[in-house]
């Protein structure tokens, strides 16, 4: 069993991913094409996986930056199986998935808002990848996953879909 991440460090994590950036303001902490914000940012938790969490699946919540719980068990292990069965996904304190709602984005610029998520979400995996370094945690990224069965596992809202799983821990 990995040390828990402490909720500091779960929280900078979350913010350098998505955070409001501004006091009053709307603008996050990754770029957005538009400033339309597609992403969303859910979070996998084990059992002490983060200090004074219960296990579970987050949703984060910028404009409060708060969690909202939509799962109530340690699905990382359900991650990792629809993961191609990439087991050491299961074994990292926590586990981030990155998902995308197309039409936020679409709507203004068609087809191509296509390709603002994709960038937008780039932009994402690479904040949680320095604050993680930063923090001297180790943080990895996949794409090989089913889609359907991740956004499953972390009971995305609907039009959710996954883009890339980030597990974190400690470095081995
Ligand atoms: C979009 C994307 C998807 C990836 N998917 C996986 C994956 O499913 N499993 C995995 O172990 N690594 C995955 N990787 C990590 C690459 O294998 C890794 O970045 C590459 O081997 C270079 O190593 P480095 O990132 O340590 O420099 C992915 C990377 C990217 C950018």
């Amino acid at each position: 069993m990995e040390k828990p991440l402490t909720a500091q460090q779960f929280s900078q994590i979350l913010w350098a991913a998505q955070g409001i950036t501004e006091a009053n303001g709307l603008k996050r902490a990754a770029p957005s094409g538009g400033a339309l914000y597609p992403a969303d940012v859910y979070a996998v938790v084990g059992e002490h996986g983060v200090e004074d969490l219960p296990a579970g699946v987050y949703h984060y919540e910028p404009a409060r930056h708060n969690i909202e719980k939509v799962g109530y068990e340690d699905k990382k292990r359900d991650v990792a199986v629809a993961s191609l069965r990439q087991m050491w996904i299961a074994s990292a304190a926590a586990v981030f998935v990155v998902t995308a709602q197309y039409s936020r984005i679409t709507a203004k610029y068609g087809d191509r808002g296509v390709r603002y998520a994709l960038i937008e979400v780039g932009h994402i995996g690479q904040n949680i990848f320095l604050q993680c370094q930063s923090l001297g945690l180790a943080a990895g990224i996949v794409g090989a996953f089913h889609d359907d069965r991740v956004a499953q596992a972390i009971n995305a809202r609907k039009h959710h879909e996954p883009l890339i799983v980030m597990p974190v821990g400690y470095r081995a």
